[in-house]
């Protein structure tokens, strides 16, 4: 089997090429990604060497280069992770956005039609539901209305449409997965969670939004990693699943958690202006892939302790990462 990845040097993206190589030694897995401020390699240096691991270094919008690696290399499936990614970003600046997550997956369904791909796994977000109230009895089904709030969701939602669309008008060999917010190894620190653990660990401050009572529901990387699995061998074709393990916690609790584990202080935590627009509560009802087979292996107290210790033990990764370009990024936006 020839797997496609792309956007395979992020963070979801990243796991899931780990993941592959691991589980399926004989699958060939091609790594897609034009390495953006968030994409970066040195996460694949024990992998780099094998023979049916490929990185190819190309920007997903550049619909002639993508016709050319379709042709190729054959690939059985296409597995799209590549995207802009942080809510933040697409607020102060959504041009991107638009480019990379729609137009880039158009091109992409475009090479999978013309090439017979087996099957397009598009991985999208919980966000394109817009967001939910406090009632802790309501949850996100593939049912919900689409309704995004941010340039960032709209753009993910738009490229949701574009894929449903492909499978109505050419029925095409497609999934959707709708994920709610991942943790664990190698998320880029601009993110709420690795931004508190690598804050404290250097003994700054913690930036909350608002009031900290927002509420996310936490999913560790490898347990999206292994519903997309499920859902790329055993899912029919133009269906959507939801992927959350009943972890909501508000932004407060996820960093006062963090804070304790690594036995600091709370004085670091700062409250500051909000997001624009931002979603209240998002919160998953899986109930459908849970059908289809799946569990998740992580609840949030082993996930979490998990991944402060990869933090722990992999400061070099993520300091190279807060003291280059990302460094000027995190000033602006104070
Ligand atoms: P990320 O920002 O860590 O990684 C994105 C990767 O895509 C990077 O390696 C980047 O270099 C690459 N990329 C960006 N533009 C590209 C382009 N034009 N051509 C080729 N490669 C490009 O993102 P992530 O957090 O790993 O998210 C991966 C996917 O999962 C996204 O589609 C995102 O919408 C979705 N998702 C993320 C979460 C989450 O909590 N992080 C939850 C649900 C769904
Ligand atoms: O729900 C899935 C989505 O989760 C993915 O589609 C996105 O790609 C991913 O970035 C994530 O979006 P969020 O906006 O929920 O994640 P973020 O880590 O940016 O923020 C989580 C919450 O923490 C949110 O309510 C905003 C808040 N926050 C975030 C940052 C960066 C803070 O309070 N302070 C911060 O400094």
């Amino acid at each position: 089997m020839n797997v496609l990845v792309t956007g395979g040097a992020g963070f979801i993206g990243g796991n899931f090429v780990h993941y592959m190589i691991d589980k399926y030694p004989d699958y060939h897995i091609y790594n897609i990604d034009n390495l953006t401020y968030a994409g970066d390699l040195t996460k694949h240096r024990n992998i780099e060497m094998l023979p049916n691991y490929h990185f190819l270094k190309t920007d997903i919008t550049d619909r002639r280069k993508i016709f050319k690696l379709f042709e190729e290399y054959h690939f059985d499936y296409v597995i799209h992770f590549a995207a802009e990614s942080h809510v933040d970003r697409s607020i102060s600046d959504s041009e991107i956005f638009i480019r990379t997550n729609v137009l880039g997956t158009q091109i992409l369904l475009d090479a999978t039609k013309e090439f017979n791909v087996k099957k397009f796994v598009h991985v999208s977000t919980d966000e394109v539901y817009g967001e939910l109230n406090f009632d802790p009895d309501t949850f996100f089904t593939e049912d919900s209305p689409i309704q995004p709030n941010s340039p960032y969701s709209a753009s993910k939602a738009s490229s949701d449409l574009l894929v449903r669309a492909y499978y109505e008008t050419y029925a095409m060999p497609v999934n959707i997965t709708r994920c709610s917010n991942n943790y664990g190894p190698y998320h880029f620190p601009e993110k709420l969670i690795p931004l508190t653990i690598s804050r404290v660990l250097n003994d700054e401050k913690v930036p909350i939004y608002g009031d900290g009572r927002n509420i996310r529901d936490w999913l560790h990387v490898y347990d999206h990693c292994n519903a997309i699995d499920l859902v790329m061998h055993d899912a029919p074709f133009g269906e959507v699943y939801n992927i959350g393990g009943h972890n909501e916690k508000t932004n407060l609790e996820v960093v006062k958690t963090i804070i304790q584990v690594l036995n600091k202080s709370e004085d670091s935590i700062e409250f500051v202006k909000d997001r624009l627009g931002h979603d209240k509560r998002y919160a998953i009802d899986p109930n459908k892939l849970e059908k289809l087979g799946w569990k998740p292996t992580y609840d949030f107290e082993s996930g979490i302790n998990q991944t402060i210790n990869w933090y722990l033990n992999n400061k070099d990764w993520w300091q190279s990462i807060i003291e280059g370009d990302y460094h000027q990024y995190f000033e602006h936006q104070y």
